[in-house]
């Protein structure tokens, strides 16, 4: 059996169904009201052998999911809003050619591009493994969240804390989709929403008992990567925690993270281990420990903590 031939139909067919279920109002239709493929053709103008067929790849790629009385429904509601990344892949030639990625890093903003639409579908990747990296982090109150998306951490991590309050810190465009998704959890009186960017934004110095940087290294190059860190530091309490939520080089799905990465951001990268570990001793961080959580995409948890200042530095005063 041809394992190339394999993977490229069946990567090719995922889009292509994904595509028609898109073009053909399917996903809309079942977003609406679970229905079976007799229904669906009849609704979307199709045949029913092709609204079976397709409704039966979509479940086998993840996307839709058959219920005990035949009809199908979207494992995530408003899937079709992520059909406008599939061209974007067209773009990877030239990217590859230039070494200019799909987005204009200079435009005024780049967040606007990609991430209010795919922030819900990120925060739905990790699954249980959410609740096992909530569990690798200390007990906190004030907790920092650090390019926070669709917050799939905090929201957990303030299930299981009652006592913590968020401050979410995204792109201004971005932090509608934060707001929702707290909201949608019940969660609002919890967080407070900072708009900037993570590399100029000013933050209270010692504040924070944790902050979590949850796949926003691997958004910049090394050095960028490790500046951040340092930028970030002075706002940790003593003794508190940054934790770094990313993919590592060499893991399972790395190579596929890295292209992507290599497609939308100017220098982005999947880091090797040794240059978290080193970003977080070198911005004084001591006790690092790392984590690999138990998820298909491999991702980790990092965390280093705050020393507490010596009874000297303070009579140095
Ligand atoms: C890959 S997403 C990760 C979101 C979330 N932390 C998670 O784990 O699902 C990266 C996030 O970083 C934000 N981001 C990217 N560049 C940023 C910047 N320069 N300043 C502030 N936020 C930024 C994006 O808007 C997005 O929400």
């Amino acid at each position: 059996m041809s394992t190339p031939y394999l993977n490229l139909t069946n990567a090719a067919g995922k889009v292509a169904a994904f595509s028609t279920a898109v073009r053909l109002g399917l996903l809309d239709r079942i977003d609406r009201e679970p229905a079976n493929p007799a229904e669906l053709a009849r609704t979307c103008g199709a045949t029913e052998r092709g609204v079976r067929v397709v409704l039966a790849a979509l479940a086998e790629g993840g996307f839709v999911e058959q219920l005990a009385d035949g009809r199908y429904r979207p494992v995530l509601t408003g899937l079709a809003a992520l059909h406008p990344l599939i061209p974007l892949w067209d773009h990877l030639p030239d990217a590859v050619r230039t070494g200019i990625p799909v987005y204009d890093p200079n435009s005024a903003s780049p967040g606007n591009a990609i991430y209010p639409r795919t922030m819900t579908y990120l925060a739905s990747l990790w699954g249980d493994a959410v609740d096992h990296a909530i569990s690798t982090l200390p007990a906190a109150t004030r907790i920092l969240d650090v390019g926070a998306g669709a917050e799939p951490w905090t929201i957990s991590y303030c299930r299981g804390h009652p006592k913590s309050h968020i401050t979410a810190l995204d792109l201004p465009e971005v932090l509608p989709s934060t707001r929702r998704a707290v909201s949608r959890a019940g969660l609002t009186d919890r967080y407070t929403f900072l708009p900037g960017d993570v590399l100029t934004t000013p933050l209270e110095p010692c504040t924070y008992d944790l902050i979590i940087v949850a796949q926003v290294c691997s958004l910049f190059d090394r050095s960028n990567g490790s500046a951040l860190i340092k930028r970030l530091t002075p706002a940790l309490a003593e003794e508190g925690v940054l934790a770094i939520i990313d993919t590592l080089a060499g893991a399972p799905g790395s190579a596929m993270q890295e292209l992507s990465l290599y497609l939308r951001t100017q220098a982005g990268a999947v880091h090797q281990p040794d240059a978290y570990y080193e970003w977080l001793a070198d911005a004084g961080l001591t006790d690092i420990t790392s984590t690999d959580l138990p998820t298909t995409l491999a991702i980790a948890v990092l965390t280093g903590r705050k020393p507490r200042q010596s009874a000297s530095a303070h009579d140095n005063r």
